[in-house]
């Protein structure tokens, strides 16, 4: 059996807590002994994983109310590290999809994490110390035709989180962006994306497990970025010397297979 992690990390919030990569997270932390407020909006799922993971609170919150963004800021701002992680996605054409539903998407994946990403580093500047590690995806690398507000989205975590990385350079505080590849968990039916399952080999997924563990530790190493799986890095890395044009051509044909 492998041994549990170490982390410097003295507490943790983590949000979208009750499904997939954050629940991971949590069952990673818990092991190692890290205090952790799990945030989420389905509080069944919370409690379960609270009764199983000694060390575990639970906040049931949506992150796209006014209320429930408040009530995780004023934690986020005690917390030693933050993991921004609660975002979903929309399959289809754009003038196929619901407009309000795609509003929902950009209040969470972006107008959320910023409000989070805001409260926790003001907090930690002063203290000396800290970490912040926001999920965005490798889409945020180049358009995504069929996925293009949630790329659109993704882009934004990527170029705030690799922004506020320099701008914290110096103080103490840690802010890493995790870029996970197609990863079996719920966002695959959420984000209605279910034919993903046939149409990618085994060789793609990743598992959450591997992605939670990817960023947690390259936080505490305090990268900037973090993309799990040796495909994905190389995606990654080809992504940045091909063309603009010719990364965004092999993409849509990617979408549309
Ligand atoms: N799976 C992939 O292939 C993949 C690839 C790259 C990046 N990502 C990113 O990884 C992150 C985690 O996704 P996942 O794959 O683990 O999917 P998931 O299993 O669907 O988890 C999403 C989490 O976000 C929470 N959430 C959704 N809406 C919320 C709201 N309004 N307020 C608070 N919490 C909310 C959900 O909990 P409740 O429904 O209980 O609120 C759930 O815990 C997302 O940011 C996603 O974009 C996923």
């Amino acid at each position: 059996m492998a041994a549990e992690a170490q982390y410097p990390f003295r507490s943790a919030l983590v949000t979208g807590a009750s499904s997939g990569i954050g629940e991971a997270m949590v069952e990673l932390l818990a092991a190692a002994g890290v205090p952790t407020l799990a945030v989420a909006r389905r509080e069944d799922r919370l409690g379960a994983l609270a009764d199983r993971c000694p060390g575990v609170e639970v906040l049931a919150a949506d992150l796209t109310s006014p209320e429930g963004l408040a009530a995780a800021a004023e934690r986020a701002a005690d917390a030693d590290l933050v993991v921004n992680n609660a975002g979903f996605g929309t399959s289809g054409r754009f003038e196929r999809l619901d407009a309000d539903r795609l509003q929902r998407e950009i209040a969470l994946n972006v107008a959320a994490l910023t409000r989070l990403s805001h409260a926790a580093v003001s907090a930690m500047v002063p203290r000396g110390r800290g970490y912040l590690l926001n999920v965005s995806s490798v889409v945020s690398f180049q358009p995504a035709p069929g996925l293009a507000v949630y790329a659109a989205t993704k882009a934004f975590v990527t170029s705030l989180g690799e922004s506020l990385h320099e701008e914290a350079r110096g103080t103490g505080v840690h802010v890493t962006t995790l870029c996970p590849g197609l990863t079996r968990t719920e966002f695959i039916s959420v984000s209605n994306s279910s034919g993903y399952q046939e149409h990618y080999p085994e060789v793609a997924w990743l598992t959450a497990e591997q992605v939670a563990a990817a960023g947690l530790r390259d936080v505490a190493r305090g990268r900037a970025l973090s993309v799990p799986g040796v495909l994905y890095k190389t995606m990654a890395a080809a992504t940045g010397v091909l063309p603009r044009r010719v990364a965004r051509r092999l993409s849509g044909l990617v979408q549309r297979t």
